[in-house]
């Protein structure tokens, strides 16, 4: 949830950090601060508010060392005030730490260090780790050796990075549980770490992907790996293959619109190397699918959060039709509750784009322990979700940086349609003539979903009937449905407009109700097998007097007859009609918010990686 980053090496670390921290700024955005060693001692500057304050405070008060921590921070205990900001010192000042988690017994260890008379200078639980460490480092132990004392006190899921001006070569970075992803970046005579790989990527692609229960000790050109009980492991160096510019914003005025504007790209990237149109044949490597297990699986769990879960609503309906086999979607933080029925013949498909969402890594783990087969559908490369998984579909969105999910909620809709193609031919139940129909349908959508990116005229005449409203309705059916879920996710999240999305036939069991002219009724409408049913709602819908704004197929004539407003999609196979019909609404949330003055690429109380509870 909160944005780590650290430096050792012999550039500026004050300058290379505040550069990471504005690339991790998506985590949370309540505070920023950074610590250097400097001339001996920690220097500490941290403000309230976006890092841009912390740019400010660096200009003002600049900081000049080799080593240092960073941090931007989305609040869990504590108000966001520059007092709560990280990185927290002890009482000492000699030790400073930046945190990302929530330490659950924090109220027992608080009591215990306030009753050794201990004054807190902060109301995080933050504050703890460091008044801990100092304690034990005035007992005589070195910095990683108390930080491993102090971590193994520590409930819950945590990354920490500590730097003392004592031992001023080095960074002691720990991961606990499924919180928060710890990535180290190997450079020449220099070291990074990281939340994110994006953070990072433009100084090196070596990396190594810290585990749960793994602490590392960092020097400049030196990196140990140790268990919790201190045992040293062997350190993994991967390869990470994105484009570093691929994490910048380049000419667009915010990430989320480069985001949208990218998802031709995505898609192309998604579907190459993976389909041979010629043969008609699917092929995921990663996934590790075999006919045997493709025979053996007798049903599928999809499981996710937000966005990737309203994606997992279209796979259900897509391997159901194409596969036949039975699918259910599960939110990840209901899943990991509810003592869900999975065995060895479940095959659960956990969908991320972080691939660090607590309650999916809880999810997995629980599918995991039931020994269901566990795959990952994920963005992040070398993500904790993607190294749980037996077997992965990289999403292959590049790095998404706007907190509104875009690319990363499109590219597993068509990554589920490629599934659902290979588990119905391993499992026999694809003729060969209806599976080449299915692959070479994928073949124009790259230019589909360009066509649909290109059409941006047509929102910014629709997304001013929203400006001043306070509620809306999207409504859709079958496929379609849950795009009008994620169409009012995007709509009240970076427009903080009040937006429901609804299965279209449960509108005459209550939300019916609601049908005025202050309230806009956005249905999907697109050619589908839900289309006569669709058009039935929205004739219910027009006739109490509803103002309604259509997502319709090309060269549709019905629809202009009912419909105030329409936004055009081109004709596509049904099935991949999600992937287009979403773009227009994403277009629609973003105008809107443009118009609303709201901060698209960071909303308020949101972060991109929710990785606590
Ligand atoms: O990283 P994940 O895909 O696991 O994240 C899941 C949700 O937190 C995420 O989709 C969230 O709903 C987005 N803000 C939606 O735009």
């Amino acid at each position: 949830m909160c944005g780590i980053v650290g430096y050792v090496g012999s550039r500026d670390a004050a300058s290379l950090i505040y550069e990471g921290l504005e690339r991790l700024e998506y985590r949370g955005y309540d505070s920023a601060g950074l610590a250097v060693i400097s001339n001996g001692r920690i220097e500490v500057r941290r403000d309230a508010g976006k890092i841009s304050s912390l740019r400010a405070l660096l200009q003002t008060s600049p900081v000049e060392g080799t080593i240092g921590v960073g941090h931007t921070r989305w609040a869990t205990h504590g108000k966001p005030c520059a007092r709560n900001a990280h990185p927290q010192l002890g009482s000492t000042g000699e030790v400073a730490v930046v945190h990302n988690g929530i330490i659950e017994n924090y109220l027992e260890l608080q009591k215990e260090l306030a009753e050794q008379g201990v004054q807190f200078k902060s109301e995080t639980d933050t504050e703890i780790i460091v008044q801990l460490v100092e304690r034990h480092l005035a007992q005589g132990f070195s910095l990683s050796e108390a930080a491993r004392r102090v971590i193994a006190r520590l409930e819950g899921a945590h990354a920490i990075v500590l730097i003392s001006a004592k031992e001023p070569d080095r960074l002691v970075v720990a991961r606990l549980g499924y919180g928060g992803g710890v990535t180290i970046g190997i450079g020449d005579g220099e070291m990074f770490l990281a939340s994110d790989i994006p953070a990072i990527l433009n100084h090196t692609r070596q990396m190594v992907f810290l585990e749960p229960g793994q602490y590392a000790v960092i020097q400049r050109d030196k990196l140990e790996v140790h268990l919790l009980n201190g045992e040293s492991i062997p350190v993994k160096v991967q390869t990470v293959e994105w484009e570093s510019g691929s994490a910048d914003k380049g000419t667009y005025d915010h990430y989320t619109l480069k985001e949208i504007n990218e998802q031709p790209y995505t898609i192309a990237s998604t579907i190459g190397g993976r389909v041979d149109f010629t043969a008609g044949q699917i092929r995921l490597p990663e996934l590790n699918l075999t006919p045997e297990k493709a025979a053996r699986i007798k049903r599928i769990i999809i499981t996710a959060c937000g966005t990737a879960a309203h994606a997992g609503m279209v796979g259900k309906i897509l391997i159901e039709r194409i596969a036949r086999l039975p699918v259910e979607v599960d939110i990840a933080s209901e899943f990991r509750y509810r003592e869900p029925i999975v065995d060895e013949d479940t095959a659960v498909i956990a969908i991320s784009q972080s691939g660090e969402t607590a309650d999916t890594l809880a999810a997995m783990a629980e599918a995991r322990k039931r020994k269901a087969i566990l795959w990952g559908i994920v963005n992040a490369i070398g993500s904790q979700a993607m190294r749980m998984a037996d077997g992965c579909i990289p999403m292959k969105a590049g790095p998404e940086i706007g907190v509104a999910s875009t690319k990363a909620y499109i590219a597993p809709l068509v990554d589920l349609y490629m599934l659902a193609v290979l588990l119905a031919e391993m499992r026999g139940n694809l003729e060969p003539a209806q599976r080449m129909t299915l692959v070479r349908n994928l073949y124009t959508l790259p230019d589909l979903v360009s066509e649909c990116v290109a059409r941006q005229s047509d929102v910014q005449s629709v997304a001013p009937l929203l400006k001043d409203i306070e509620h809306c309705l999207f409504m859709g059916r079958g496929i379609q449905m849950p795009t009008a879920y994620e169409g009012a996710l995007k709509l009240k999240e970076i427009s903080y407009i009040h937006a429901e999305g609804y299965p279209a036939g449960e509108m005459k069991h209550g939300p019916i109700a609601l049908i005025d002219r202050e309230m806009p009724v956005v249905a999907i409408v697109t050619r589908d097998p839900w289309y006569e049913k669709m058009i039935g709602q929205v004739e219910q819908v027009k006739a109490r007097g509803g103002l309604i704004i259509a997502v319709a197929t090309d060269g549709d004539e019905r629809i202009p007859e009912i419909a105030d407003e329409i936004l055009w999609v081109p004709d596509i196979p049904w099935m991949l009609s999600p992937v287009t019909a979403i773009i227009p609404l994403q277009l629609l949330a973003y105008q809107t918010a443009l118009l609303r003055g709201a901060d698209v690429d960071q909303p308020r109380n949101l972060a991109k990686s929710v990785t606590v509870e």
